[in-house]
């Protein structure tokens, strides 16, 4: 079971708000030491946090397009993969609806790269994580995260319930459904622990493939799967792969990409 708390008392009333808004047990109390507690999602000045229960838990998750990794992520070659294999540089403007956002990562180096990125994430706690960081960096001092968030654009819901009209609009489906093998870094190997312990369901593996299978059947002129270097492909032989060191972006190519006029959401 999650949890919400208010970081401090000033926090309670939004606390209270977010509680029933994810329909998750409020705790006043800073004692997550109860078994059925799993993970606390805590709301204060710095936005929306998640972490383990326990005194003893490794630190918090949370969305931080700010933070010097995300930066970092800016320069690194996996990017350039990333914008080759969605079609970057190909037409002006081009629209990915990222169908399993996660911690809205990958979106972001598209938003980055120019792509007007929807969003889709079904678990209501990381969406929630994910506007908390949108709007942290919509409201923040920095010009340049200013401008990239404004590209993005958050759907709480499973990306199979986003109505026709917003897929038409589409031109690119992004796919990273599996939650990769554990990265080196001790950090990230947090994070992924708590997170494959919460949302990584039996069921995800089975649900990918299904997912591939509806993302080829929208009107959208590609969709890209991202995969481990080595895994097999989500569906059958992909039109082209693009390999980094240790992914793979599998490419479905449905038709030619063309621009659609789409008027700019203003930021
Ligand atoms: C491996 S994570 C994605 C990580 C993401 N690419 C990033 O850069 O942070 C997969 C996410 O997809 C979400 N997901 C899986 N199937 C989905 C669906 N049908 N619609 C929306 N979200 C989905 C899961 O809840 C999970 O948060």
């Amino acid at each position: 079971m999650i949890v919400v708390q208010a970081a401090a008392p000033g926090w309670a009333a939004a606390a209270a708000e977010l509680a029933r808004e994810l329909a998750l047990p409020l705790q006043a109390s800073d004692d997550d030491s109860t078994e059925a507690v799993a993970a606390v999602l805590r709301v204060g000045a710095d936005g929306l946090a998640l972490r383990a229960a326990g005194r003893a838990a490794a630190g918090a998750v949370a969305v931080d397009f700010g933070a010097g990794s995300m930066r970092h992520r800016r320069r690194g070659g996996q990017n350039e993969l990333l914008g080759r294999a969605v079609g970057v540089g190909k037409i002006t403007g081009l629209r990915v609806l990222d169908a399993t956002a996660g911690l809205g990562r990958d979106s972001f180096v598209l938003a980055d790269l120019g792509c007007r990125v929807t969003l889709a994430e079904r678990e209501p706690v990381v969406a929630a994580l994910l506007q908390s960081g949108l709007r942290r960096a919509a409201a923040g001092a920095d010009p340049w995260l200013r401008q990239v968030v404004a590209r993005m654009e958050l759907w709480s819901a499973d990306a199979r319930q986003l109505p026709l009209s917003q897929l038409e609009l589409q031109d690119v489906i992004y796919l990273d459904p599996m939650f990769p093998p554990r990265d080196k870094s001790a950090a990230v190997k947090k994070e992924m622990a708590l997170f494959q312990r919460l949302f990584a369901s039996e069921s995800a593996g089975r649900d990918a493939a299904s997912l591939l299978d509806w993302a080829r059947r929208t009107p959208v002129a590609r969709v890209v799967v991202k995969r481990p270097l080595k895994a097999a492909s989500l569906g059958d032989t992909p039109s082209h792969s693009i390999r980094g060191k240790a992914v793979r972006y599998d490419v479905y190519v449905l038709r030619a990409l063309t621009s659609t006029p789409v008027p700019e959401r203003q930021p």
